[in-house]
């Protein structure tokens, strides 16, 4: 597929951080390199390295006294560097995020080498420092005259247990790449990945990654009866596209678990047009749920996950245009369900009911959906938690402990079916848009309508897609918020008793 002619480019690679992350050299050494920037993690006050060239009054006139994400550079004899990390705890995310520290800290450094702390299993250990150091150096430079950060290229993680290192760094680099690649998808314009370059870069990474993959085009989706996805396609020149992506397990796993994303490539809001504020030039990353289970999927070969997961990215944008849908049309989602249209700008659940459907025809275990789906979910939780509900409590609290394993934080909210007759329609089954209140629940509870009662939960990415502040392992832009607690969802899922 060509590039639209404005874009002055015949070819645009959306996932640049996969070819980034694969020149990604972790090793395992028992010693660090010479003329490297070793980074070494210390309490305020305790002990130091011995190569430290200061002790603690020395570090403390020129600032250093070991707080939280506070590093130093020290000269080391070998020519190298000595980094000094505040260390902000014991804990698994402390890790990720002092590691994130030192990235952030040696931003045009290639080389560079890390002293494990050596307070957790080594494998964990090794997976944080790469997740945090690599997803910190992250930035969307692809279309910039000039890189923002060199990629780190070596990275020696140092420790005694170099065996259960390796394990754990491939895992980090797996991680990372789920998010890396989930990140790049959503921070690429519209212009540069439309619904059928999406398709592109999913049939690329499923032929190397070892998934299989069907893409059913517009004449597939008339044929198949997704009126959603073909009403909020309506005004748009560019072609829906459903992909859908499945993993079979090498070894037989406990189950299989169908995941289905919101892959609005650009919300311009349809007919119900966006005003033109800061928040709707964002709209691009209307995507990210298809993204952040894209870059999920593509890692779970390498990750020897043994669940079957089977994933449904609905792909398409909404804009305004003569053949776009009006505010009052009907659509009939497959299956038959008819929709009342009250408002195009609530067209994310349009594309997931066709999305969802499809998820309950083939034996499946549990069905997740994420999607940015609602302003209502960013208003109640801000910026940096996203929203769960579901049908199952079991699975619910599963991808509440996913959550908490990857530090991407979620808060449960009710399905409060009390609420459930704001969607009713005069003229259709359902409508889907509520009332002023309670907008993210409604949405939920339109969700609900197609997963014929199989266990179920939605993630609400809405508020944490995007990202203003820089922190940790988070640079400003879109987050890939998801993709990671995908990985872990899916890797320790178990069938509930629904
Ligand atoms: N994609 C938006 C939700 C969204 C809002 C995501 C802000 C990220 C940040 C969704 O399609 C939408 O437009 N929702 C509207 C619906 C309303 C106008 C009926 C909303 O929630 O404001
Ligand atoms: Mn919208
Ligand atoms: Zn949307």
């Amino acid at each position: 597929m060509a590039l639209a002619s404005f874009t002055g480019r015949d070819t645009f690679d959306p996932v640049p951080s996969k070819a980034t992350l694969e020149a990604l050299e972790v090793r395992a050494v028992t010693d660090s390199p010479d003329g490297v920037t070793l980074g070494v993690i210390v309490e305020s006050d305790g002990p130091l390295p011995d190569s430290s060239p200061l002790g603690w009054d020395g570090l403390r006139s020129v600032g250093f006294e070991g707080k939280p994400g506070q590093t130093v550079p020290l000269p080391l004899s070998d020519g190298g560097r000595l980094l000094l990390i505040g260390s902000s705890g014991d804990d698994a995310a402390n890790l990720r995020d002092d590691a994130a520290s030192f990235s952030r800290a040696t931003a045009q450094v290639s080389e560079l080498a890390f002293q494990l702390p050596g307070k957790l299993d080594a494998a964990v250990e090794a997976q944080m420092i790469v997740e945090g150091a690599a997803m910190a150096r992250y930035r969307f430079d692809a279309l910039k005259r000039e890189p923002s950060v060199a990629p780190i290229n070596e990275l020696s993680l140092v420790s005694a247990d170099t065996e259960a290192v390796d394990i754990g760094s491939a895992r980090g680099i797996a991680m990372a790449e789920a998010t890396c690649i989930a990140r790049d998808l959503a921070n690429t314009p519209p212009a540069l990945l439309t619904a059928t370059q999406m398709a592109d870069v999913a049939k690329r990474l499923a032929e190397e990654r070892g998934l299989e993959i069907e893409v059913f085009d517009k004449d597939a989706l008339v044929e198949m009866g997704c009126g959603g996805m073909l009403g909020v396609n309506a005004g748009s020149t560019e072609p829906p596209q459903m992909i859908k992506l499945t993993y079979e397990p090498e070894a037989d796993g406990t189950g299989t678990i169908t995941l289905v994303g919101k892959g609005i490539m650009y919300d311009a809001g349809g007919l119900a047009l966006k005003p033109a504020d800061p928040v709707h030039a964002a709209m691009k990353n209307d995507m990210s749920g298809a993204g952040a289970i894209l870059g999920a999927m593509a890692n779970l070969t390498r990750l020897g996950v043994e669940n079957r997961v089977i994933g449904y990215l609905c792909c398409t944008d909404n804009r305004p245009s003569g053949s776009a849908i009006a505010m009052g049309d009907v659509l009939t989602i497959r299956g038959g369900t008819t929709v009342e249209v009250a408002n195009t700008d609530a067209e994310g659940r349009l594309v997931m009911a066709d999305g969802l459907v499809l998820a309950t025809e083939e034996p499946t275990d549990a069905i997740v959906d994420i999607a940015t789906l609602t302003g209502a979910a960013m208003r109640a939780l801000g910026t940096e938690i996203a929203q769960v509900m579901g049908n199952d409590d079991d699975l619910v609290a599963q991808v509440e402990a996913a959550a908490a394993n990857v530090d991407e934080p979620v808060w449960k909210f009710p399905l409060a079916h009390r609420y459930r007759k704001q969607l009713n329609s005069t003229v259709a089954d359902i409508k889907n848009l509520g009332g002023a209140n309670a907008g993210s629940i409604t949405a939920g509870l339109f969700l609900e309508e197609f997963v014929a009662g199989k266990p179920w939960a939605h993630i609400d990415i809405a508020g944490v897609a995007d990202n203003e502040t820089d922190a940790s392992w988070r640079p400003p832009g879109c987050t890939g918020f998801g993709a990671r607690l995908l990985v872990d969802l899916v890797a320790n899922f178990r069938p509930t008793h629904h």
